[in-house]
């Protein structure tokens, strides 16, 4: 929901391999807000448990940049899904993030998984089959009762599954992305978009990257290091947008618009509505900075 209030930014979650270990090594200094090391698309069967050792011992080891550490496991319907969960539940990561959720009870399950885990340890989502797409609004629901608290779009599976193509303006997949931002934010859930593929194109990466912040995204998952400083500009709010939402935090505030529920700033209309907004694009604006003049 709008009201929700900024702890922590999610502009950027970089993926990587969580058996490669120069990936980790590299991605400890990189600049993204969230790290996920990857047990599942990005391991081939026969690392998955070398990938899971990788991963604890990584966790163990810290030293992340990166806000938020999180895991992907595989699921609890494959051969390793248990084993990870129950790996990760040890762990200090800040989210275990789950593949191909498709009804609320898979929440549940997941969720029972990590019941012994510290208390902070948050549950992630994939949202990237065609069920979950029919489900969203349920799904988003059982954030109230259990640790989800994110999901990100798998828009690769989730081409793969509807047999549609993945072309550069996404036409395919809007009317699901602008879907699942509205249930989402309807359950106070952050939600992430999707990857981009072609990590070499940083124009059309920036492209993207644009769309999913109109549609109202928190941030993007990335593949690429060359992706995260792109992507944490486009999610972070602008010097106008700041501008802005300043001068309507200070229009409410004068004497003479106390009452008012429409103010006129700068030869715009401005509603208390807009005032939330305000308050929030602020909000993540001072921990963007504070965190460059931390870093
Ligand atoms: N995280 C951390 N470091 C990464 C990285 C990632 N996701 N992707 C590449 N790097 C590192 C490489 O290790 C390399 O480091 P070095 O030159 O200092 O040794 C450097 O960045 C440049 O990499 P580059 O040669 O451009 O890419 P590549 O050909 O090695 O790898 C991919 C390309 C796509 C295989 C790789 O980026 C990758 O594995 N991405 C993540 C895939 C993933 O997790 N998918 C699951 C979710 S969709
Ligand atoms: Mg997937």
């Amino acid at each position: 929901m709008n009201a929700t209030p900024v702890h922590r930014l999610r502009r950027s979650a970089l993926y990587l391999p969580a058996s490669n270990a120069r990936a980790i090594e590299k991605a400890r200094g990189l600049p993204a807000d969230v790290v996920i090391l990857d047990l599942e698309d990005a391991v081939a069967p026969e690392a998955k448990d070398e990938a899971r050792e990788a991963a604890v011992a990584a966790l163990a080891q810290g030293g992340f940049a990166a806000g938020e550490v999180a895991v992907r496991a595989n699921g609890l319907d494959t051969h390793w899904g248990e084993a990870d969960l129950k790996a990760l539940a040890q762990t200090d990561a800040h989210a275990v993030l789950v593949p191909k959720v498709s009804i609320p009870d898979d929440i549940a399950r997941y969720d029972a998984a990590l019941a012994n885990a510290h208390s902070g340890m948050q549950l992630w989502a994939m949202i990237e089959t065609c069920r979950a797409v029919a489900n969203l609004d349920a799904i988003a629901q059982m954030a109230a009762s259990t640790r989800l608290s994110l999901w990100v779009m798998g828009t690769n599976d989730l081409a793969k599954e509807m047999r549609a193509q993945l072309t550069p303006d996404r036409s395919v997949f809007l009317p699901i992305l602008s879907l699942a931002v509205c249930a989402a934010r309807a359950h106070g859930v952050t939600i992430l978009d999707g990857v981009c593929n072609e990590f070499r194109d940083l124009d059309l990466f920036r492209a993207e990257a644009m769309q999913g912040a109109r549609f109202g995204f928190d941030g993007k998952s990335l593949i690429h290091p060359a992706q995260i400083e792109t992507c944490n500009k486009v999610f972070s709010p602008s010097v106008e947008d700041v501008a802005w939402a300043r001068a309507v935090i200070a229009g409410f505030a004068l004497p003479e618009n106390r009452g008012k529920g429409a103010i006129s700033v700068d030869g715009n209309m401005a509603e208390l509505l807009h005032l939330e907004d305000a308050r929030r694009t602020v909000a993540v604006a001072e921990i963007a900075r504070n965190e460059r003049s931390n870093g």
